[in-house]
């Protein structure tokens, strides 16, 4: 047997160890000590039964950011995240309005697509053919969508569509999935469907499956804050307000612009997501589309002045679920809806526009006013005494050092760590 069949039927835990000596690479590169890839039994059996071929998991930050005032509840928001500053700068903003009403959100029903693909002797006629026919269609997928109905969703809607240059017929079935991302449900839904359409049409089904459009399932959030409160480094409030109307603006006019700014809404977005146990990918490759819908790819939120207040709303297509896949299943995802006070499916989409439009009025502060790289150097200070040996109560006191002493490099560090240590040694006997 091959090293690589081997390894995909072993479990977990013999994979780790046969996987040092096994593995090619370089000599250098090979570790006998798997420990990087973590040792808690309990979440190497949940690697295990979530992906294959796991060999652990990777420890993600996981931080609380806050307080937040949602819908004038005062929150707290998990967020997973590797990448500094982005906690702290919602935490900011969160504060900041929270003193101010906080922020107002609303969701759509979630309503999701499965798409069914036919090709084979069809035109544009099919069109009507299927349209013509709904009523069986839904009848015909009542056991599939059973139990999503007596939760209070299910069937909406179905419409199809000719792609004359490929000479397709894409049909769409609109399904509210409720608190779930939907894809499993989807899925079936579109997989039943074949026979049925292939039926109706003559046509033969090419593919079946959802689509993470999810442009029927959006959430909105708006903010309001007196021009007086937002003043940051070396502007007053009405002059930083009007830079940050017109920095959205930018965004809205500039395609290079606009993708570091909505990049910058999913820093909240997408650390929440992985937090709960969501699909991180759907919902980036939602957004990200639903950025594209009127033509230019533009940035998503929007500003505006009204005598001495400044106005802030941002709306997103936000597939959150509370159930299904890996929400509620791993410890970390029921921890992370427990501290949000558990909500639904849309709450969850709602807390997350929230935070995004959050997210972003902290960025866009920070970018036309101090600059982006202020307070960098604490973190990169931070990270010299981590991998200097700073360890526990160390590394905030020999942060200090290093920012003191304005220490850069990696070697600097170390040298001054090992005196230090020395030193503290010596003074405590
Ligand atoms: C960095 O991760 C995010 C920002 O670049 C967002 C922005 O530019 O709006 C600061």
């Amino acid at each position: 047997m091959t090293f690589w069949k081997k390894f995909r039927n072993e479990p977990v835990r013999k994979r780790r160890k046969s996987i040092s000596s096994n593995l090619p690479g370089p000599e250098n590169e090979k570790r006998t000590d798997f420990s990087f890839t973590g040792f808690d039994e309990d979440l190497l059996d949940l690697s295990e039964v979530m992906i294959e071929q796991a060999i652990g998991y990777i420890g993600v930050p996981l931080g609380l950011a806050g307080p937040f005032t949602i819908d004038d509840r005062e929150i707290r928001i998990p967020m997973a995240t590797e990448e500094p500053s982005v906690i702290a700068a919602a935490s900011f903003a969160g504060r900041l309005l929270s003193k101010h009403g906080g922020i107002r959100t609303q969701s759509t029903e979630p309503v999701m697509v499965a798409q069914v693909f036919l090709e084979g002797n069809l035109d544009l006629s099919s069109v009507e053919k299927v349209l013509s026919s709904r009523g069986s269609i839904k009848q015909h997928l009542q056991k599939t969508l059973e139990s999503m109905e007596s939760r209070g969703g299910g069937w909406r809607s179905i419409d199809a569509r000719w792609i004359a240059p490929s000479k397709t017929l894409a049909v769409n079935i609109q399904v509210d999935v409720r608190d779930s991302m939907g894809a499993n449900l989807l899925n079936s839904v579109a997989e039943k469907v074949r026979p049925v359409l292939e039926r109706i049409t003559g046509g033969k089904v090419l593919m079946a499956i959802l689509s993470n459009r999810s442009w029927d399932r959006t959430a909105s959030a708006r903010l309001s804050i007196s021009t007086d409160e937002i003043g940051s480094v070396g502007f007053n409030g009405r002059e930083t307000a009007r830079r940050i109307v017109r920095a959205a603006r930018v965004a809205r006019e500039d395609f290079d612009r606009a993708i570091t700014h909505n990049k910058g809404i999913m820093n909240g977005i997408s650390a929440l997501a992985l937090a709960t146990g969501n699909d991180t990918r759907a919902i980036e490759a939602a957004v990200h589309a639903y950025a594209a819908r009127y033509g230019p790819y533009h940035g998503l939120s929007q500003y505006w002045i009204e005598e001495n207040t400044l106005h802030g709303s941002l709306e997103l297509p936000l597939p959150f679920a509370v159930t299904g896949g890996a929400v509620k299943f791993h410890p970390t995802s029921r921890w992370s809806l427990e501290q949000l006070g558990n909500p639904d499916g849309p709450g969850l989409s709602r807390i997350a526009a929230a935070l995004g439009l959050v997210q972003n009025l902290a960025a866009l502060r920070a970018l036309v006013c101090e600059g982006i790289q202020r307070g960098h150097m604490n973190f990169h200070a931070r990270r010299l005494a981590y991998n200097a040996g700073a360890r526990g109560d160390c590394i905030p006191a020999f942060t200090a050092v290093i920012c003191s002493e304005n220490i850069r490099s990696r070697e600097a560090a170390a040298k001054r760590f090992t005196a230090w240590r020395e030193q503290i040694n010596a003074e405590s006997g």
